[in-house]
């Protein structure tokens, strides 16, 4: 048999709880953030921050607003030691953040952990131990009364210890670590007996973190574990209570949120969820996922190009392309479908409505992106795309005949260059094929006169270089034009289609004018732009006009006869 065999693993065991609360909850305000970028974070690095990179680390997540930083493992780390110490020492942390450090319930490591907070103004002692089946059978070898002692012991050291150290403002943290595979009465049990230790009250609470240290189950499993800890816990009211997912099976952001919905207060994550093997639980995803549902974060994301930056120089890791919200990608349509509902809904869009955009779940705007970005084309892309790209970029607004008619011209294009097109790639070839055919036909000036209700036109053209006028008649000065080109090339030539619009200053030209002729049964189109409408017009047609003439060698050389 193949060694990819499921019967080696059994499901995880659900709670039964019938009466579950959480499912019917929505979340109506942030929970208290704490980063663990500097401590769980960090222990995951291949190559762990280097001094610089922590204070560096440091400063972006106070300049984004946490309050609850875990700084590190000191008693484990001398780098984290000489880090913690150096936050304090030169008085780099703002009165209004604390730094947490993490520790085991071990004596000396305690005390040194206290060591390392010497002078801290409010610091959060985080202690913990694990409580769940596999460690305690696998791991310590000890009964649930032997790993209870050990959360408790450690209790009461960090209790003393604190009383020693009581110019510092402190708050104590318990985790039972491998809360997720520990049975949910004897955790209450544990986080019981170290509250009585530590006799929080709500003025004064502690922080009871309940880690999903490995994720090994559906998030729904865990909010119902959180629902019955927060409705079984003796001294509810005393506990902040904490969540702390990985990223296992995917799902460490809907484990928090939907524990949020089942009563947590607190959440540990990373920026961009670096962590521990998949990696801990993402906090930018979280936080924009409130952000998006119209709830203050509480945490200043928007800029978020920074955040990447600065998360990247740190962890020496990359950003996934398609990463929720910060990707490079994630504001990007290729589909044409998309690109066009994207487009329609953007230029309807007034100022203070409320964002409704198709197929962008937030404004890009809001992260210091730019709408430039939105709509990126590719052999896949439509119509709507490309228009949004000409509008944006050179104040085209193109009819959409014309869209039609130049997708599949961008299309080839991609095709050929098996590549994306880029704005001025677009731009170039929707002037070289509707506006920058001069030949044979040229405009050099144009007299207009009006006799019984027509149009009369007299126009100055070149014609492969050879200068002479051309005379028609028509309803309109268009209709006149085409008149004297029809009897000057000897095609057949029906005005189809005839749209115009003005430019705005910046596009260097007045109006645009785009026309669609039947030249001899087959379309052509041509732009023109120009500070008179007239001429702008008279453009457009050359252009349409030059298209098929510029190939037919015989009638260009025939009008050239004819002129001589
Ligand atoms: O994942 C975990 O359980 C931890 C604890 C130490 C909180 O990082
Ligand atoms: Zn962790």
């Amino acid at each position: 048999m193949s060694d990819f065999n499921h019967r080696k693993y059994v499901p995880f065991q659900p709670l039964k709880m019938p009466q579950r609360q959480w499912p019917d909850r929505q979340i109506e305000h942030a929970p208290l953030w704490c980063s663990v970028d500097l401590r769980d974070g960090n222990q995951a690095l291949i190559d762990p921050m280097n001094v610089a990179q922590k204070l560096q680390m440091f400063k972006l997540l106070v300049s984004v607003g946490f309050k609850q930083i875990e700084v590190g493992f000191p008693a484990a780390s001398q780098p984290d030691f000489d880090f913690v110490r150096r936050l304090i020492d030169e008085k780099l942390i703002p009165d209004d953040v604390s730094v947490q450090v993490l520790t085991q319930a071990r004596q000396d490591l305690i005390e040194r952990s206290f060591e390392a907070l010497q002078g801290a103004k409010s610091a959060i002692m985080h202690v913990y131990n694990s409580t769940s089946t596999v460690q305690r059978d696998q791991v310590f070898g000890l009964d649930r009364e032997g790993i209870k002692q050990i959360a408790v012991n450690g209790a009461r050291m960090v209790r003393d210890c604190a009383a020693s150290q009581s110019a510092t403002d402190w708050t104590f943290e318990y985790s039972p670590e491998s809360f997720t595979g520990t049975e949910i009465d004897y955790a209450v049990e544990v986080c019981d007996a170290v509250m009585d230790v530590w006799q929080p009250t709500a003025e004064k609470p502690c922080i009871i973190n309940l880690p999903a240290t490995v994720e090994m189950a559906t998030p729904n499993v865990y909010a119902d574990q959180i629902e019955w800890f927060c409705t079984h816990l003796t001294r509810r009211d005393a506990a902040i209570i904490s969540l702390h997912t990985h990223n296992d099976r995917g799902c460490a952001v809907a484990a928090a949120e939907l524990a949020v919905m089942a009563g947590a207060d607190r959440v540990e994550g990373t920026l961009l969820g670096n962590g521990e093997r998949t990696g801990n639980m993402d906090i930018v995803t979280m936080a924009m996922n409130l952000y998006s549902q119209g709830i203050d974060p509480e945490l200043d994301l928007s800029n978020m190009d920074e955040i990447i930056r600065c998360v990247k120089a740190c962890t020496q890791l990359p950003v996934h392309p398609r990463h929720p919200y910060a990707g490079e990608l994630v504001f990007t349509a290729f589909s044409g479908s998309h690109q066009d509902a994207i487009r329609k809904c953007l230029n309807q869009r007034e100022e203070n409505d409320p964002w409704q955009v198709a197929y962008l779940p937030i404004d890009p705007a809001d992260l210091g992106r730019s709408y430039q970005e939105v709509i990126r084309i590719n052999s896949q892309s439509g119509k709507g795309g490309i228009a949004y790209v000409l509008e944006q970029e050179f104040g085209m607004q193109i009819p959409r005949w014309l869209q039609i008619d130049f997708s599949g011209i961008v299309q080839r294009h991609a095709e050929i260059t098996e590549a994306e097109v880029d704005p001025e790639t677009i731009g170039q070839l929707f002037r070289q094929h509707y506006i920058e055919r001069q030949q044979p036909y040229q405009l050099n000036g144009y007299q207009l006169s009006r006799e019984d209700k027509q149009e009369r036109l007299v126009a100055n053209v070149s014609v492969n270089n050879v200068e002479t006028s051309i005379k028609g008649s028509g309803t309109g000065v268009v209709g006149a034009f085409v008149d004297a080109l029809q009897k000057h090339c000897g095609k057949n030539l029906v005005l189809v289609e005839y749209n115009e619009h003005a430019l705005s200053h910046s596009a260097g030209a007045d109006a645009a004018t785009y026309v669609q002729l039947n030249i001899d049964g087959l379309r052509y189109c041509g732009v023109g732009t120009s500070s008179d409408i007239v001429s702008a017009s008279m453009q457009a047609i050359l252009s349409a006009v030059n298209q098929p003439l510029s190939l037919d060698t015989e009638v260009v050389a025939g009008t050239e006869q004819a002129i001589a």
